[in-house]
């Protein structure tokens, strides 16, 4: 079955030096197709081209795939936020091709102490793949999100809106369905907006904070 995601994945120019990382995954094809699905599904919601977005990626793996895409096909600053990632492996990768817009967390995102100025003060996009986390606890704790794009898979109503909590909180949804072309069989996909966010503008991370991973400030507390 020919699959529209792995044939644009493939024509990238970037997927040569990505491929060196998704060929570490275990299922690199699924994850190549998860990956794709995130950036295809939120591509018209945000401005791909826009240096100033700051896209941050929950629950991101070990390899920090999506966000690794993401920093090559957008402008913006990739965040990814994971206890679980591999950092030497990730940042070998990233000095070997050059990859400078992604800045790796290893931690849970509630060891982020709130006062976090690049997402406590920002405007900022939340992408999760797959990520087992609460939706509810993520945005209560980094509330200034615009966007946020969600892969569910074991949980599904953790890591999905209730519409109580839609209505309470202003939320929106921009696309809720079933995408045929990421190849896990946990396919569903949300794309949720932030109304209390509009107007708001974007967050853009500073020098100090990428260069230093954003743990000098992490530590600092
Ligand atoms: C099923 S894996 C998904 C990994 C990757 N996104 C993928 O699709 O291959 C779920 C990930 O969520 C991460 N995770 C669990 N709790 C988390 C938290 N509180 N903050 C950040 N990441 C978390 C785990 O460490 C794990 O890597």
């Amino acid at each position: 079955m020919k699959n529209h995601y792995i044939s644009e994945y493939l024509k990238l120019k970037c997927s040569g030096q990505l491929q060196e990382l998704f060929s570490q995954s275990s299922n690199p094809w699924k994850e190549v197709t998860e990956s794709m699905s995130a950036y295809k599904n939120v591509k018209e919601f945000i401005d791909v081209k826009d240096g100033s977005i700051t896209n941050i990626f929950i629950g991101d793996g070990s390899l920090c795939l999506t966000g690794a895409l993401f920093s090559f096909i957008t402008k913006g600053q990739s965040v990814s936020i994971d206890p679980k990632i591999n950092m030497n492996k990730v940042a070998e990768w990233q000095s070997r091709e050059k990859v400078k817009r992604l800045l790796k967390i290893d931690s849970k995102f509630q060891n982020i102490p709130l006062p976090w100025d690049p997402i406590k003060k920002s405007n900022c996009n939340l992408i999760l793949v797959h990520a087992h986390v609460n939706l509810e606890e993520l945005v209560s704790h980094f509330p200034n999100w615009n966007m946020l794009f969600t892969n569910p898979c074991c949980n599904p109503f953790e890591q999905t809106f209730s519409v109580q909590f839609q209505k309470e909180n202003d939320i929106s949804v921009l696309r809720a369905g079933y995408d045929k072309f990421n190849l896990s069989p946990k396919n569903m996909v949300f794309v949720y907006k932030n109304n209390k966010s509009e107007g708001k503008k974007p967050y853009q991370l500073d020098k100090e904070c990428v260069n230093n991973g954003g743990r000098k400030r992490l530590e600092k507390r």
